[in-house]
């Protein structure tokens, strides 16, 4: 596989690789639909899961379609431009299904203005930091179109700087939280709530969606969107996608809350929560490092 990572680059105060600006004056510009749904994450904060989820609740009867397209495909990624693919723009654009089901990793303010006046409704994951930022290191790992990641103790120095690709965790989470306050057509999920009890969560993303599953729909759902079964379903592991290399980290990797324990040492871990409450301060936000 050829080496083709990316350098990072301020892009109007966050830190973006090329593959999510080169297309931006045509992101900025996208035309949303009334019913479109956009799922929106930090990198790595369980997109897939909910994505696959959103998937199966509107297409799942047909199955089909879901088997035969990878949920990259299915779930087309806005603001994604690289080298052998098509853009996401363009990808959307040519979405015959409804409603068009729209993953995005930007923060609050980039996200293209025809979402907030078509008044779509979001669905906003989030992780806690810790597990999050182990989840992406290990995808940096294994991506070619991400930024080098090098070893794990500076990854996590510049996960704390914010220099990742779609910047900082804090301000992504804070910045969808704020707006989450005032904008009811937000539904902000926690991938700790969906691990402690994904019926209930499913619940509450059906109520946000006004969407009604029979008894026997709603456990085709579950089962679909179990980690075991994600992992082992060619159309939603990433195994198509040609950046990746599962042979140094599976993009299906271990899917669990505290990871973070396996990873962090003592000293680091202590760091780390230093930090956090001082930058967590301003927020009614919390997460749950374990549940
Ligand atoms: P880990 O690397 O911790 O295993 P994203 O889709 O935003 O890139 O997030 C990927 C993370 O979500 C990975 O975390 C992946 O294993 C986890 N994930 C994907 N599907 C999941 C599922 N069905 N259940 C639990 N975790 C899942």
């Amino acid at each position: 596989m050829e080496a083709i990572r990316p350098k990072l680059f301020d892009f109007r105060g966050v830190a973006m690789t090329n593959y999510f600006t080169d297309n931006f004056d045509n992101v900025e510009k996208f035309s949303a639909k009334p019913d479109d749904i956009l799922i929106a994450t930090y990198p790595k904060a369980g997109t897939t899961w909910v994505s696959h989820m959103l998937d199966q609740i509107y297409f799942g009867e047909n199955s089909e379609t879901l088997k035969s397209l990878p949920v990259y495909e299915r779930v087309p990624f806005l603001e994604m431009c690289a080298p052998k693919h098509m853009p996401g723009v363009e990808l959307i654009e040519n979405m015959t299904s409804s409603p068009r089901l729209i993953k995005t990793h930007l923060p609050v303010q980039l996200v293209p203005k025809s979402f907030w006046e078509q008044n779509c409704r979001v669905i906003y994951v989030a992780r806690n930091p810790k597990d999050n930022a182990v989840s992406y290191y290990h995808f940096d790992r294994m991506n070619y179109v991400e930024p080098e990641p090098g070893n794990w103790e500076s990854f996590l120095e510049r996960f704390k700087q914010g220099q990742m690709v779609f910047g900082s965790w804090y301000s992504h989470v804070k910045g969808w939280w704020e707006r989450k306050q005032t904008n009811p057509r937000i539904l902000y999920l926690f991938y700790e709530d969906l691990k402690e009890d994904v019926v209930r969560e499913l619940g509450r993303l059906c109520d946000f969606l006004g969407v009604s599953l029979s008894e026997e729909a709603r456990d085709r759902v579950l089962r679909a969107v179990g980690f075991q079964n994600m992992k082992d379903n060619s159309m939603a592991n990433y195994s198509t996608c040609a950046v990746m290399d599962h042979s140094i980290s599976p993009f299906m990797r271990k899917g669990m809350v505290a990871d973070w324990k396996n990873h962090f040492t003592v000293s680091q871990n202590e760091e780390f929560d230093e930090d956090y409450q001082r930058r967590m301060k301003d927020t009614t936000l919390t997460f749950r490092m374990e549940i």
